[in-house]
């Protein structure tokens, strides 16, 4: 046999060459790659090589050198991992992580205020984001020269289409369609033309109560928003109802809770107060009752709308409106133990 038949051997015993254990590796490492290997002693053969045939010999056994090395790499390291999963299972060890999402504040804070809601008694009812003039201004009590209706604050989308620009358009819908007692709470997105700022964006949330049966006070309204407001912010929360006006409501109040007036920023929220307006509110004036067909005489009722954004800024202290629009994960990401 000549040498480099007998390499051809080895490069052919090295390319098929299989170990169950690593300790198969190392001898077959030991006998190819050794110190008094076959490869050492193919290369003391080069003295007798004549020098015609010596080149190829050199390629030959340099081929058998880095080939074999590469098959011991090889099943080391396959033998290592595989080794690990066969002995040893690391049953303490965390598992890959899933990514989880999370809800979007806006969403939770409008579950909780459904919820609180829910449980005295009211039902969720929900109107068109396309309105007409007549349930998002007219049914409402807006005069026809009312600024509200006017192009600033308004997407007119059409000869009698708009964006509407509350929910309270929804209580028209439900005054139309039901009969007292009604107890509803509509959760929806509402349009405004304005420049989007920090403070101010042209699309956020709100969520409109309408409460109609006989003998309703203003007394009961204020029971129900004291309710409401503990719940969400807490036992010891205060409210306070200021006179307003809205066109629909007769009387009309903003209520506001009491933020505080401890650090310079409580001061910058609540513009010196400590007072900060969450919602407004107020008894449905007689028209607005006559326009769908609900006898004021019989029956009296209340309503109060308020912006979600708004009281999730107070939840969550985030005060830049942009962020609950942009949906940045980095942001959104925070609220997952937020249910
Ligand atoms: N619709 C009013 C607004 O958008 C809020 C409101 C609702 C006021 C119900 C009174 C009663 O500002």
């Amino acid at each position: 046999m000549s040498l480099i038949e007998k390499i051809e051997g080895l490069l052919s015993e090295v390319k098929d060459f299989k170990a169950k254990a690593p300790e198969e590796v190392e001898s077959f490492r030991i006998r190819i790659l050794g110190s008094k290997g076959e490869l050492k002693k193919l290369f003391g053969e080069f003295k007798n090589v004549p020098s015609e045939a010596r080149k190829e010999f050199g390629e030959k056994l340099n081929e058998l050198k880095t080939k074999a090395q590469d098959k011991i790499n090889e099943l080391k390291s396959s033998s290592d991992s595989a080794g690990q999963s066969d002995d040893f299972i690391d049953l303490t060890r965390p598992s890959q992580s899933a990514a989880l999402g999370s809800r979007h504040p806006i969403s939770v804070v409008r579950n909780r205020i459904l919820d609180i809601f829910n449980r005295i008694g009211y039902t969720i009812a929900e109107g068109p984001e396309i309105e007409d003039d007549w349930h998002n201004f007219s049914a409402l009590n807006f005069t026809e020269e009312h600024p509200a209706r006017d192009m600033q604050d308004t997407f007119f989308i059409g000869p009698d289409a708009l964006l509407r620009t509350h929910t309270s358009s929804v209580q028209v819908r439900v005054m139309e369609s039901q009969e007292p007692p009604i107890r509803v709470i509509c959760p929806g997105r509402v349009f405004r033309n304005e420049a989007i700022s920090a403070r101010a964006h042209c699309i956020f949330h709100q969520i409109e109560g309408l409460y109609i049966d006989k003998g309703v006070s203003f007394a009961d309204m204020k029971q129900n928003l004291l309710h409401f407001a503990r719940e969400l912010f807490g036992e010891d929360v205060k409210i306070r109802l200021r006179p307003s006006y809205f066109p629909f409501t007769e009387p009309s109040a903003e209520m506001d809770i009491y933020w505080g007036l401890e650090s310079e920023a409580d001061y910058r929220i609540t513009k010196g107060t400590g007072w900060l307006e969450i919602m407004g509110c107020g008894m449905i004036d007689p028209n607005v009752l006559k326009n769908s067909n609900i006898d004021p005489e019989q029956y009296s009722g209340f309503a109060f709308g308020m912006g979600i954004e708004r009281i999730a800024m107070l939840l969550f202290q985030v005060k830049n409106l942009r962020l609950y629009f942009e949906n940045d994960l980095r942001f959104l990401n925070q609220f997952k133990a937020a249910l």
